[in-house]
């Protein structure tokens, strides 16, 4: 790892499955007995609020029970002893990254602890039932608060940022995640065009396994920290 210095990592909803958070796209295809279109998409939401509102709702809710595991850990052990640049890029929704430490840490799809208020346009933590219909920390009003999240079709955030971190890295990963949903899943492509290593762990090959230099096929738990493990002896 001597000539390694900067560092991107992309994890997905492996990364939390061994903390009891639902991937998305599980052996039925259903995300928690949903259809993806019937929850996560702005159509869904214009269509029936309650419905989609109610869905993360639970998932808010069932963030209070679940903890950060391994994997996790390693890569906030990893944010903060690596000396060079690195950048945690997750599409998760949960909390579990910033509550394991991580810092460098950038959510491309939002956050169930966030909420959007289409009034004002303001983003406020939040972590109660939007279900209830309360009203926008910041503007005072009801009924204009959204999951603060990136539904299909909309735009994932900080694409400039992470652009150009992967144009920088000379390392990049991939963690926990099926390469299913764009931009993120055309990531390793960009990083190794640009001259990056890139590394895959995840429980089986992912959609675009043959990109990466190196996969790992196993669960992040063991996985990461042995990883997390092999590049802090080299420092
Ligand atoms: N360790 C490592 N990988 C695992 C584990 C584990 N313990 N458990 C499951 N996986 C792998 C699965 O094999 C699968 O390849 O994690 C991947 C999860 O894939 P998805 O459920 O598709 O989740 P993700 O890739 O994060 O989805 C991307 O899709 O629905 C949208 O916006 C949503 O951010 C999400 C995006």
């Amino acid at each position: 790892m001597k000539d390694i210095q900067n560092i991107v990592i992309l994890t997905g909803a492996g990364v939390s499955a061994e903390s009891g958070v639902a991937t998305f796209r599980g052996p039925d295809g259903l995300w928690e007995g949903h259809r993806v279109e019937d929850v996560a998409t702005p159509e869904a939401f214009a269509r029936d609020p309650a419905l989609v509102q109610n869905f993360y709702d639970e998932r808010r809710a069932k963030l209070k029970t679940v903890e950060p595991n391994a994997a996790h850990q390693a890569l906030a052990r990893l944010d903060e002893q690596w000396p060079g640049d690195l950048l945690l890029v997750t599409q998760n929704v949960d909390d579990l990254h910033d509550r394991a430490g991580s810092e460098r840490l950038l959510h491309m799809h939002g956050e169930l602890n966030s909420a959007w208020c289409r009034l004002c346009d303001g983003r406020s933590p939040f972590d109660g039932r939007m279900a209830a219909d309360p009203a926008c920390p910041r503007c005072d009003h009801h009924g204009y608060l959204r999951p603060d999240i990136v539904w299909f079709g909309e735009m994932p955030y900080q694409m400039e940022r992470i652009e150009r971190a992967l144009a920088q890295c000379d390392l990049f990963v991939s963690i926990g995640t099926s390469g299913a949903v764009y931009p993120a899943a055309g990531f390793v492509q960009t990083a190794r065009y640009r001259g990056a290593r890139t590394l895959e762990m995840n429980l089986d090959p992912s959609e675009g396994s043959f990109h990466f230099h190196e996969s790992r096929m196993g669960r992040a738990g063991g996985l990461v920290p042995a990883w997390v493990e092999e590049v802090l002896r080299d420092i």
